[in-house]
């Protein structure tokens, strides 16, 4: 074969961490290739991730509507699920995002190379395609972002149709007449809300005695109380021993988490979303001397795993979500690149899709008193706020935690619709350092949800409440 220059950078793995990089890459005019197994471009993010489950959330959010709030403006009709339909205008549009994708490999010069990629040693990645041909890639520097994989529950084997991840949820052909969710973790509670608008009855299965681990407690204990109104049931304290597929079903060993008397939940389909693990099954991590870590996360440092090694995403550590393994991306290239890479992950802000929304930036205060930060907290109910009456969404509210001496922000938490456009004012505010009366002193326009936010922070300074 004819020699062609090393290629400046190869990741391995399409998704947000590795597409973002490969056209980080190409637009600093590095030679750069990516590596992905995939039939497309975009990882679990586009593929079986975030967009199919928001194009769910979003379609089973209107039909719920249409069914139980659209009378009570003034609105009659009678919908029908077509859930052909439903998951046609989600395909469509992921493949019309995975296109994009490939669209922009394109105009960027960023290679795709299809196949399932393996170090072989410093500066060699070896490409299997799916009809077995096999080429080796010469790089300068190899950057691994090949995600991850649902966690598997022991004594709960995956059973197509039956016993489902993720992805399975994401597709199931019928309406369950009863859902099992074992983890009331984001992906348990964003799936579980389309299925049980879509007619479901939803048990979730919690280890914890709490929901959303991760999520403050005091928005945690409102938002579970507002999905048990609209419906879902949570066991608490609990966890799955067993499982035994059945005829119609699949019959489940439950024991409380403390010890104690089993119990058998039954249901016609369950869903295991227990959390994600990282990725790195055939990668030939040792040919570059690399050891994940107990859990199978990569340690890096600045990015940096060994000589010419990177690591991005999920596959590493940080919170699973897209938009860091975004951030990872550019700062990671723009290392490889001489230039200055950095990601503060202190404000990666976190949203779950449900309705309402909840999202969060900083610190919760749960962390804050474990840290033993003297806070002051401002709160601001969306029953107060006048679009959200107006729209009759009152669920909820704004909460602002700031330095009790000197007024930075240093959380923000919303539970409400929208939340999750609404977090980057919060987002920006902290980026820049900024204080709460920075907040409470900008003018918000009116009626939006967003005043919610300023009033929230007004409240941190003690400033009387808009009636
Ligand atoms: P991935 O997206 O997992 O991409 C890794 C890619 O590498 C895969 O395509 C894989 O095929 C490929 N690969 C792996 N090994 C190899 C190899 N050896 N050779 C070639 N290719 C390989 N995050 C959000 O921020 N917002 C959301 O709303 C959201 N919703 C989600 C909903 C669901 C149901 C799930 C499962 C996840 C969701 N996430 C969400 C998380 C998000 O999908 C991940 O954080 C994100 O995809 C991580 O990006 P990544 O590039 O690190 O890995
Ligand atoms: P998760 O970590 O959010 O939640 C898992 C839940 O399962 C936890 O509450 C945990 O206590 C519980 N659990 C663990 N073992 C259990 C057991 N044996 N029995 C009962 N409960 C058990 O994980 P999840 O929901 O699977 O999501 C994985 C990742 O995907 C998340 O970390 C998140 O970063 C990402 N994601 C992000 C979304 C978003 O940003 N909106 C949407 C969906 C996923």
């Amino acid at each position: 074969a004819e020699a062609t220059a090393p290629y400046d950078v190869v990741i391995i793995g399409g998704g947000p961490g590795g597409y973002n990089a490969a056209i980080r890459a190409g637009q600093l005019g590095l030679k750069v290739a990516c590596v992905e197994m995939r039939a497309t471009l975009g990882g679990t993010c586009l593929n079986v991730g975030c967009m199919p489950s928001k194009a769910l959330l979003h379609a089973s959010e209107m039909f719920d509507a249409a069914n139980s709030e659209f009378a009570k403006i003034g609105i009659e009709v009678q919908p029908k699920l077509n859930l052909g339909q439903m998951h046609k205008s989600k395909d469509d549009s992921v493949t019309a995002l995975t296109k994009g994708i490939e669209f922009l490999f394109k105009k960027n010069k960023a290679d795709w190379i299809k196949g399932r990629g393996k170090i072989v040693g410093k500066g060699k990645v070896e490409v299997t395609a799916a009809d077995g041909s096999v080429q080796t890639l010469d790089a300068k520097n190899i950057v691994i972002a090949t995600g991850s994989e649902p966690t598997p529950l022991p004594g709960v084997a995956f059973e197509d149709g039956k016993v489902i991840d993720s992805t399975g949820a994401l597709s199931l052909p019928a309406v369950p007449k009863k859902l099992i969710v074992i983890g009331a973790g984001i992906i348990g509670l964003e799936l579980g809300s389309v299925w049980r608008r879509l007619g479901a009855e939803v048990t979730v299965v919690e280890f914890l005695d709490r929901i959303t681990p991760g999520m403050d407690t005091e928005v945690a204990t409102a938002f579970q109380r507002t999905l048990t109104k609209q419906g879902m049931s949570f066991k608490l304290g609990a966890k799955v021993t067993g499982a035994k597929s059945v005829k119609d079903g699949v019959e489940l060993t439950v024991e409380p988490s403390a010890g104690g008397a089993a119990e058998t939940l039954k249901g016609d389909v369950v869903l295991v979303a227990i959390g994600r693990r990282p990725y790195t099954e055939g990668l030939g991590l040792e040919s570059v001397g690399v050891t994940p870590d107990k859990r199978g996360f990569i340690d890096h440092d600045h990015f940096k795993v060994a000589d010419g090694v990177w690591v991005i995403g999920d596959v590493t550590h940080g919170p699973m979500l897209a938009h860091k393994a975004e951030e990872d991306a550019v700062a990671v290239i723009d290392t490889i690149a001489g230039k200055y890479g950095h990601v503060d992950y202190a404000l990666v802000p976190s949203v779950v899709y449900t309705f309402p929304e909840v999202a969060w930036v900083g610190q919760t205060e749960d962390q804050l008193k474990a840290a033993g930060v003297a806070y002051k907290k401002g709160k601001f109910p969306f029953t107060a706020n006048s679009r959200a009456k107006i729209n009759h969404e009152t669920d909820g509210f704004a909460k602002v935690l700031a330095d009790a001496a000197t007024d930075k922000v240093l959380g923000v938490h919303i539970m409400g619709p929208q939340a999750g456009e609404m977090i980057h004012e919060a987002a920006i505010t902290m980026s820049f350092g900024g204080a709460s009366e920075d907040i409470a002193r900008t003018c918000h326009a009116h009626p939006t949800r967003s005043e919610a936010v300023r009033q929230a922070a007004m409240d941190v300074e003690g400033w009387m409440m808009q009636a």
